[in-house]
C-alpha cells in the first residue's frame, strides 16, 4: 500500500480546541482530504461526505471493504435535511435524548449521499458526535463528515492519535490530537428502518439506556455473539473479522472463580509446547502474573473502565511477543455488551465456556 503523503500532526485542546487547526482540518475536507480526529468513543478517519471521491480515499488509506459503508458524521440536527429521506418521529425522539453522543441511527437514504459512503444501500448511518474537536471540525468543514474509526482495516480501532498514527501515518492528510478517546469503543448502531428498532452493534449508548426512549429495543443475535458466517449480516460491517491483535486471541467466559481455573489450565498447556502466552484481565480478577504477560483492563464489574482501555491494551500486546492472548470475559449487563462482542470479534468468534 502506498505510503507517501507527509501527514500533518497538531495538538489540539480537547475542551475548547483552538481555531487554527480546526480551520486548517475543514479547509483540508472541504478540498477532498483525509483528516483523523477525536471522538468521545474512538478517533475517526473523516472525508467530505458529499464527495465521492474523497470518500473513496478513506476506502483506500485503510484498506477497508468496498462493501462496508460509512458513518456520516454532523454537527447539529438540521445538517440532517437531505442526508435521509425523511426523519421519523422515533428519530427526532432519540436524537433528542442522545445527540450530541455515541448513537448511530440509520435511516433511508436522501439524494445528498453519495453512493460510496453507503457502499450502495438505500439506507445511511448518522451520528452527530459529542467531542469539542469533532463538532468544531465538522462545523470548519462546513460539510457532513463521514469517518469510520482511524484505524487500518481489521486492526483495534484507535483511541489515540499515536495510535492513528502507527496506522496511517503517510497515508492521510492530517491528524488532529485531542488526547485519549473517551468511551473506548464505538457508537451504538441503530436500525430505524427494520420493522422494529433493532441494534446491529452495541457500543457507547446501551441497550438498557435505548429502552428508556423506545420501550423495548431488539439486539441482532449477531451483535451479541459475535458469530460469523451464519446467514447475511444487517450490518456489513459485522462480516469482518475486527478489533484483531495479531496475535490470536481465546475469550474464556463464565464466573470469574471458573475462568481463572480454566485460564491456568489453558496457559500451562500452551507454555507447555513452547508458547508465550499473554493474558487480558482485571485488577479484581486471580494473580496470573507467573504464567504470562498480564495487561489489565480496570475492574470486571466496571465495564465503562474496561471499554476505555480495552484497545490500547489490544495494541500493547502487540508489542509483545505473545503468541496467543487469553481474555476473561464480562458480564455483558451495559457497556459490557459492546466490550464483549468486541472481544468475541477479535477473538473470531472462539469463546471458551469456563
Ligand atoms: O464511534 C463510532 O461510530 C466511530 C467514530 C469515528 O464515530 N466510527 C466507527 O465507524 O466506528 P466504522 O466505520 O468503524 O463502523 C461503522 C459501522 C460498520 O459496522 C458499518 O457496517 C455500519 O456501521 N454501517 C454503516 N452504514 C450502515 C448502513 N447503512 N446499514 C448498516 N450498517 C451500517
Ligand atoms: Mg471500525
Amino acid at each position: 500500500m502506498q505510503k507517501n503523503i507527509v501527514t500533518r500532526y497538531v495538538k489540539v485542546n480537547p475542551v475548547n480546541p483552538e481555531a487554527g487547526p480546526l480551520a486548517e482540518g475543514g479547509l483540508i475536507l472541504r478540498r477532498g482530504g483525509l483528516v483523523a480526529f477525536p471522538t468521545e468513543t474512538v478517533y475517526g478517519l473523516g472525508a467530505n461526505a458529499l464527495d465521492g471521491r474523497a470518500v473513496e480515499g478513506i476506502f483506500q488509506a485503510k484498506g477497508r471493504p468496498a462493501d462496508n459503508p460509512l458513518i456520516v458524521h454532523v454537527a447539529g440536527r438540521e445538517a440532517v435535511g437531505g442526508l435521509v429521506k425523511e426523519v421519523p418521529g422515533v428519530a427526532r425522539e432519540l436524537m433528542n435524548a442522545f445527540w450530541p453522543g455515541p448513537l448511530t441511527i440509520i435511516l433511508p437514504v436522501g439524494k445528498d449521499v453519495p453512493a460510496e459512503v453507503t457502499a450502495g444501500l438505500d439506507t445511511v448511518a448518522l451520528r452527530m458526535p459529542r467531542h469539542p474537536v469533532a463538532l468544531g471540525l465538522i462545523r470548519a468543514a462546513g460539510v457532513p463528515v463521514a469517518a469510520p474509526s482511524a484505524n487500518t482495516s481489521g486492526r483495534p480501532s484507535p483511541t489515540t492519535a499515536q495510535h492513528v498514527l502507527n496506522d496511517l501515518e503517510g497515508r492521510i492528510d492530517m491528524v488532529l490530537d485531542g488526547g485519549p478517546a473517551g468511551v473506548g469503543v464505538e457508537s451504538t448502531v441503530l436500525d430505524l428502518t427494520a420493522p422494529a428498532p433493532i441494534v446491529l452493534r452495541p457500543g457507547g449508548i446501551t441497550p438498557e439506556e435505548l429502552c428508556l426512549v423506545l420501550g423495548t429495543v431488539e439486539v441482532d443475535p449477531q451483535a451479541r455473539f459475535a458469530n460469523q458466517g451464519e446467514g447475511r449480516p444487517r450490518s456489513p460491517g459485522m462480516k469482518y473479522t475486527h478489533y484483531a491483535p495479531r496475535a490470536r486471541l481465546l475469550v474464556v467466559e463464565g464466573r470469574a472463580e471458573a475462568v481463572a481455573v480454566k485460564i491456568k489450565e489453558l496457559a500451562g498447556e500452551y507454555r507447555n509446547r513452547g508458547k508465550r502466552v499473554g493474558i487480558l484481565s482485571y485488577e479484581d480478577s486471580a494473580d496470573f502474573t507467573n504464567i504470562g504477560e498480564v495487561i489489565m483492563v480496570g475492574r470486571r464489574a466496571q465495564p465503562e473502565t474496561v471499554a476505555e482501555k480495552l484497545y490500547a491494551a489490544l495494541r500493547c500486546f502487540d508489542e509483545t511477543d505473545v503468541d496467543l492472548i487469553l481474555a476473561e470475559g464480562i458480564d455483558d449487563q451495559g457497556v459490557g455488551l459492546a466490550v464483549m462482542n468486541r472481544l468475541r470479534k477479535a477473538a473470531g468468534g472462539q469463546i471458551i465456556r469456563a
